[in-house]
C-alpha cells in the first residue's frame, strides 16, 4: 500500500508538470468560431413567454346580440405562445385619454396559437368591452399580455372526467378546452352544462354542435324559455346528478357571480374537496357608494411622480388608467400579483375575498391596486409596464 501511494504521488507530480503545456495545446487546437449570439434555451423561453405583444385585429364576428368575437394576429409575425386551454390574455388600448386593460378568456385552441391566431369573445359590459364591441375595427392595433391564469386542467390534481358549467358569456374558455380535448392536446373527458336565458342568448351553438359530433357532451339549460331537447330552469345539483357522477369528476365554473353563489349552495351537501371545484375569476367591480368622494393619489413610477385623482368607489388601478399611466396588470382580480405595488401612505380598503397578497407582502406594505380602493389621500410606488 505504501509503495502504491508513492507511485500515484509520483504520477500526480508528472501530470501537474504537464498541466500548463497540455492546456496550451488544447487551446491552440480549439475552434475559433465565434460563440452563438442566441442560445436555444433563451429562444424557447422567449417564444413561450414573450411578455407583452403588439397585436392586430384581423376579423370581427357578431356571435349574439351582446357577444362579439375578435381574432388577432401578432404584428411581428411570430406565433402566439402555446398556452393551457382555459387561460386568458389581457388587452390594452388607449381610449378617450385613458390607458385601459381588460382580461378576456381565449376561445381558440393552443394549437391555433401556433398559427399566429388568437380568438377572444367579448361581452358588451363596461367601458373597455363596449369599446371593443362597438368601435374596434379590423386593422386596429393593441398591446396584449402573454396567456396567463390558473383556470385550466391539471393532470396531477384533476379527475379524468371534467364537468364544465358555463353561464352566458362564460362559455368562452370552454370552447378552447373542448377544442383542446378534441384535437388531442388535453386528455380529459368533458361534459358541458351551458345555461342561458333563451335560445337567442346561446352563443357558439354551431361550433358546439360540431364539437358534439366529435365527442363533447353538451347539456343546454334555458331559464326563460321551454324548448324540446333542452333542460329548463337553472343548473342545479339535481340536474348535475342526472347526467354525471358528481363525486368522480372535477368541476370548472365560468359565469356571473350569481351563478357561483347559487352553485356553491348546491354543492354544499356533497362535501367536495376544495380542489374538486375551480372557478374562473372575474374583474373587481366598483364599490356601491352613493356620492363617492375623490381623493388625491401620489404615484411614484421609476423617476417620475404624478398626482392624480382617485375616486373612493373605484380601484387604484382604475385611477391609474384614467390618468393614462401604464401600470402593469393582468387578472384585475387580486390573484396574479402582476400589479404588485408599494404602499407609502394613506388608508385603503381591499375588496372582500380578493386579497391575494402573500403574508410577507402584507407585512412589508405591498398592495394590489386592482382590488384596492382609497379611503383618504394616498401615496404609492408603482412599477412601470414592460
Ligand atoms: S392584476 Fe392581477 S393581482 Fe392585480
Amino acid at each position: 500500500m505504501k509503495f502504491k501511494r508513492q507511485l500515484f504521488g509520483f504520477q500526480d507530480m508528472l501530470r501537474f508538470k504537464k498541466l500548463v503545456p497540455n492546456r496550451r495545446q488544447k487551446l491552440a487546437e480549439g475552434s475559433n468560431t465565434p460563440l452563438p449570439t442566441e442560445y436555444r434555451t433563451n429562444t424557447l423561453a422567449k417564444r413561450l413567454h414573450p411578455g407583452r405583444m403588439k397585436v392586430e385585429l384581423v376579423e370581427c364576428r357578431q356571435i349574439t346580440e351582446t357577444l362579439r368575437e375578435l381574432t388577432f394576429r401578432r404584428v411581428d409575425g411570430d406565433a402566439f405562445p402555446f398556452f393551457r386551454a382555459g387561460q386568458y390574455v389581457s388587452i390594452q388600448a388607449a381610449i378617450e385619454g385613458s390607458l385601459v386593460s381588460r382580461p378576456y378568456s381565449i376561445v381558440s385552441t393552443p394549437k391555433q396559437a401556433l398559427e399566429n391566431k388568437l380568438v377572444l369573445g367579448v361581452e358588451k359590459v363596461g367601458f373597455m368591452s363596449s369599446y371593443l364591441c362597438d368601435k374596434a375595427k379590423v386593422g386596429d392595433r393593441f398591446v396584449m399580455t402573454e396567456p396567463s391564469g390558473e383556470f385550466h386542467y391539471e393532470t396531477l390534481r384533476d379527475k379524468k372526467e371534467i364537468v364544465c358549467i358555463a353561464g352566458g358569456s362564460g362559455i368562452t374558455p370552454f370552447l378552447s378546452m373542448a377544442g383542446a380535448m378534441i384535437d388531442g392536446t388535453e386528455k380529459y373527458s368533458m361534459t358541458l352544462f351551458y345555461g342561458a336565458r333563451d335560445l337567442a342568448h346561446l352563443a357558439y351553438k354551431e361550433e358546439l354542435e360540431a364539437l358534439q359530433s366529435k365527442g363533447l357532451k353538451v347539456i343546454y339549460v334555458l331559464s326563460d324559455e321551454k324548448q324540446e331537447g333542452y333542460e329548463h330552469g337553472f343548473i342545479s345539483g339535481e340536474l348535475l346528478k342526472k347526467y354525471v357522477d358528481v363525486e368522480n369528476c372535477t368541476f370548472f365554473l365560468c359565469g356571473p357571480p350569481a351563478m357561483y353563489s347559487f352553485l356553491k349552495k348546491e354543492f354544499e351537501p356533497w362535501n367536495l374537496p376544495v380542489k374538486a371545484v375551480h372557478q374562473d375569476a372575474s374583474c373587481c367591480a366598483d364599490r356601491p357608494i352613493n356620492a363617492p368622494q375623490t381623493f388625491q393619489l401620489v404615484v411614484h413610477m421609476r423617476d417620475e411622480v404624478y398626482t392624480i385623482p382617485a375616486k373612493e368607489n373605484e380601484t387604484l388601478l382604475t385611477a391609474l388608467e384614467r390618468a393614462a399611466l401604464d401600470a402593469p396588470n393582468k387578472c384585475r382580480a387580486g390573484g396574479c400579483g402582476y400589479c404588485h405595488s408599494k404602499w407609502i401612505k394613506g388608508k385603503f380598503f381591499v375588496a372582500e375575498g380578493r386579497d391575494g397578497r402573500r403574508e410577507a407582502d402584507v407585512k412589508f406594505g405591498f398592495i394590489h391596486p386592482c382590488v384596492t380602493y382609497p379611503m383618504e389621500d394616498m401615496e404609492i410606488d408603482v412599477p412601470i409596464g414592460e
